[in-house]
């Protein structure tokens, strides 16, 4: 029996063996990567129970590449960004003859009692099957500025991101006024607008175009050119990486993904700047922010919430309660199981977009 937290309080002589837990951190990097890791062990190592930092996610179980994390590493880890362990897209299911069984060998080699996996829908789809297929004891924990996964409110990293492009594109009106310009300024979030329209909407962009709903070049244009004739002389418009846009019902934006299948940021925003120059005559300048949504500090609820997931995690595993992903719902930190996590891309709702269409639509001019 693992004791309590209270147990181990009160003096316990501690466990009567020791758990040995790896963790990971898998996909694209997020602000709030170390508050989990933090929330994690801050739980596990008082109880006598020992973690092991993977590194470059499952990248670091394939080749065995850990080390154990000590208590003084936790010490401002919460207010980091990036992750200590190191971030990474690879898969062991990208070659699963060669990869999987190095991966069990690693449980087996380090005597591991379990594996949190903290990760997007890749990371978190290979611990299912995992789990599933090998019996390995694992808890997920959701984690991506994107907030595409299925079975939790909000992902940590998210509310960060969207601070950051929410600031940005205020910031970028100064330049767009001082210009009389159209700036277009392009967000990640892969097949999902998420950070574009919360962005979008808090910064009152004149125009925010989303993956879930196909954008027709020319209704955009006469929209614009509505605002010139009522006076505007600038505009910032938010376009999702994603974004599908079409003129005269001919497909325009291409994507192209990396050798893990990742989604390659880049270009979206520069057709649309192109095509607004070219076919309302408005100066108009692209700006991809690319990866300065993922960077920095996260912001201090991005903190608590990832320390939360972090130490549901611990919760989980010290119950025993494998295949699950610590999430939120309804504004509590609770707990799916892995497979619903990773069912499908989470994106935004048709009544979401009804019901704010309003803010996708053009200011009354
Ligand atoms: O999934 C998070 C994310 O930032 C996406 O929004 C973006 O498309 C992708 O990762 C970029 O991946 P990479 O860091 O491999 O270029």
């Amino acid at each position: 029996m693992i004791p309590t937290e209270r147990q181990a309080a009160a003096g316990d002589s501690g466990p009567e063996r020791s758990l040995r837990v790896g963790v990971l951190t898998g996909g694209g990097d997020a602000p709030g990567l170390n508050a989990a890791i933090c929330g994690l062990g801050r739980r596990l190592l008082p109880l006598g129970h020992r973690l092991f930092g993977f590194r470059h996610g499952w990248q670091g179980l394939i080749e065995d590449d850990a080390w154990e994390i000590e208590p003084r590493e936790f010490s401002d880890l919460i207010a980091r960004g990036g992750t200590i362990l190191g971030a990474g897209s690879a898969n062991p299911y990208n070659q699963p003859e060669r990869d999987v069984p190095r991966v069990l060998e690693t449980i087996q080699r380090r005597r591991l009692d379990a594996v949190v996996a903290i990760g997007g829908d890749g990371t978190l789809g290979a611990a299912q099957r995992l789990a599933d297929e090998h019996g390995v004891s694992i808890v997920g924990v959701p984690k991506t500025i994107d907030n595409d996964l299925c079975g939790t409110d909000f992902t940590f990293g998210f509310f960060t991101a969207v601070e950051r492009v929410t600031r940005c594109i205020d910031d970028l009106r100064t330049t767009a006024k001082a210009h009389d310009r159209v700036m277009v300024v392009e967000c990640m979030g892969r097949h999902a607008g998420w950070i574009t329209a919360y962005a979008g909407v808090a910064a009152a962009a004149e125009a925010i175009l989303v993956p879930e709903r196909p954008v027709e070049l020319r209704e955009l244009f006469g929209r614009l050119q509505v605002l010139r004739d009522a006076g505007h002389k600038s505009a910032v418009l938010a376009v999702a990486e994603g974004a599908r846009l079409y003129r005269d019902g001919v497909l325009l934006s291409t994507t192209q993904t990396d050798r893990y299948g990742q989604f390659l940021t880049g270009g979206v925003a520069r057709m649309v700047a192109s095509e607004v120059q070219r076919e309302v005559g408005w100066e108009a300048r692209a700006v991809e922010l690319g990866h300065l949504q993922r960077a920095g500090r996260p912001l201090a609820m991005d903190r608590i919430f990832a320390l939360r997931l972090g130490a549901h995690a611990a919760t989980l595993l010290l119950e025993g309660r494998f295949g699950r992903m610590a999430a939120m719902q309804n504004g509590e930190i609770a707990d799916v199981p892995l497979a619903e996590a990773v069912a499908r891309i989470r994106k935004l709702s048709d009544h979401f977009l009804d019901r704010y269409e309003a803010f996708f639509a053009f200011p009354n001019p």
